[in-house]
């Protein structure tokens, strides 16, 4: 059988807390410890990062660039049967990523046999099952609008909404800006998905609730334009303000 492919050298620059970093590792299994905040999950992502080209922990590169430099690089130094190889993985804001194969510039690391294959699993994956509902739901609103995709005016601007809320998101995160920034954007895709889910109610009860809560008509007016009693009519509103949140409650997105 082939000797697989391992990592025998990692060197970093500027790639998040290191300013430099060599790490030489041993055939074998190799346990990182230290105290917390110490840079041992910043060492996965960064052998992640020369293996891949990608980070697995954020979709915002920038993050990996450590706070005062301007290049972030990471260099991994991999062994098979046949030989060494080198990865090198660069990063700087506003430029293209540079991915080398032995001194080649590349496309993408994935196809290069220099490389082992990588599996990751980071423990904040947990956040989704353990976390709060709007991480749930953040997740399930950018799975959604991958798994279904093209549907008219609203899915658009949801997924505008969705991505300015998600970078602001960061920047809170980052503790750049205050939590509360959020709130608007919140309001927004609420908006957008009660649009979504009155579309998909029957006539009368869109009609009614349309009348009612977004063109904030008093219910005797409402009972005039649907012409209606206004009996049937507070009738009508209870029933549809139930279809309304079964609806909304089945199917928060649009899709
Ligand atoms: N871009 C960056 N520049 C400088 N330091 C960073 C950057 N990104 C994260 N850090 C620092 O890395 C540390 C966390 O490292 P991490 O690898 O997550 O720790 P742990 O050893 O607990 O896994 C924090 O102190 C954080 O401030
Ligand atoms: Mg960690």
């Amino acid at each position: 059988m082939a000797r697989p492919v391992t990592v025998r050298r990692v060197q970093l620059r500027d790639f998040r807390n290191y300013e430099r970093a060599r790490l030489d590792l041993a055939a074998g299994v190799t346990v990182i410890s230290g105290p917390n905040g110490a840079g041992k999950t910043n060492l996965l992502e960064a052998i992640y990062f020369g293996l891949t080209g990608r980070s697995c922990r954020t979709s915002n590169e920038r993050e990996m660039v450590r706070h005062g430099g301007s290049v972030t690089r990471v260099a991994l130094e991999t062994e098979d049967e046949a030989g060494a190889h080198l990865l090198e993985a660069g990063f700087e804001p506003g430029e293209t990523k540079r991915l080398r194969v032995d001194g080649a510039l590349v496309e993408r690391l994935a196809d290069s046999t220099a490389r082992p294959l990588v599996s990751v699993f980071m423990p904040e994956r947990l956040e989704l099952v353990r976390g709060a509902p709007s991480t749930r739901r953040a997740h399930l609103d950018q799975l959604v609008i991958a798994l279904w995709p093209g549907r008219a005016p609203t899915r658009a601007s949801y997924s505008r909404a969705l991505a300015q809320r998600n970078a602001l998101l960061a920047r809170v995160r980052a503790g750049i800006v205050a939590a509360e920034l959020l709130d608007p954007w919140d309001a927004e895709l609420d908006l957008l998905r009660a649009h979504e889910v009155l579309r998909r109610l029957g006539t009368h009860h869109r009609a009614a609730l349309t009348l009612r809560y977004l063109d904030d008509l008093p219910v005797p007016e409402v009972a005039a334009l649907l012409g209606r009693s206004l009996h049937a009519t507070e009738a009508l509103l209870v029933r549809a303000r139930a279809a309304f949140r079964r609806t909304y409650e089945g199917a928060e997105d649009p899709r």
